[in-house]
């Protein structure tokens, strides 16, 4: 029984090949792992602000200095490293946009990526806190990125893996639905990500 957790970055709900993909990435865990819990967090619904002066001078601070103010301005980004803390697995789905990850979750990255709560400096080091997780991205692109010549122009994967390894979570799987908007793969494009994933 595993303790899973969904993040959501697609705006398109029910059209969402990221979602897609990760609901099936679920499925197919919750087979293996029967009686396994799944959280939700779309962040595109939960719209973590750019961060403000509040949350960056807090940032800064000991939980118990912070100010009733600081506190508030906190609650989403507490509440989203709770949320990695609790789970095993995470299951983010990213559309890619603009060869990259979505402003949405960049935003979560910015509310989860916090000194003395994800990560630590050791002897000058940095150090993730979040270790001992297994991660999945499922990424969807209307071009090709996992091979041939459209691979470098993919900033979403390899900045992912940095930022989650970052945070000690460095074992990463990546499905893809991808090629869904050239002809001659998007007619296969969603039946192949899906047939893709293997756990
Ligand atoms: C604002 C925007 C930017 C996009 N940029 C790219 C891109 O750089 N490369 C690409 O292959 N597809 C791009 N796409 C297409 C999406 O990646 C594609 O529609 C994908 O299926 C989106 O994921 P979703 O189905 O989960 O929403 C873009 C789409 C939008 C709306």
């Amino acid at each position: 029984m595993k303790k899973i957790l969904h993040i959501i970055s697609s705006p398109r709900r029910e059209e969402s090949n990221s979602t897609l993909l990760g609901k099936s990435i679920i499925e197919k865990l919750q087979a293996q792992h029967p009686g396994s819990t799944v959280v939700t967090n779309n962040v595109v619904d939960k719209n973590y602000l750019p961060l403000q002066p509040v949350h960056v001078t807090a940032y800064k601070l000991p939980d118990e200095s912070h100010t009733p103010e600081q506190r508030k301005a906190l609650q989403n980004s507490d509440e989203a490293v709770a949320q990695l803390f609790h789970a095993d697995i995470v299951v983010i789905s990213i559309p890619l946009y603009n060869f990259n990850i979505p402003a949405a979750l960049k935003g979560w990255v910015d509310h989860v990526v916090r000194g003395g709560k994800t990560f630590s400096y050791q002897a000058g080091r940095p150090e993730g806190l979040l270790t001992g997780r297994k991660v999945y991205l499922a990424i969807a692109s209307n071009g090709v990125y996992s091979d041939g010549p459209m691979k470098p122009m993919d900033h979403a994967e390899p900045y992912m893996r940095f930022i989650l390894g970052f945070m000690g979570m460095t074992d990463i799987t990546t499905y893809r639905i991808e090629g869904s908007g050239m002809a001659g793969v998007m007619e296969t494009a969603v039946k192949k990500g899906l047939e893709s994933v293997l756990i």
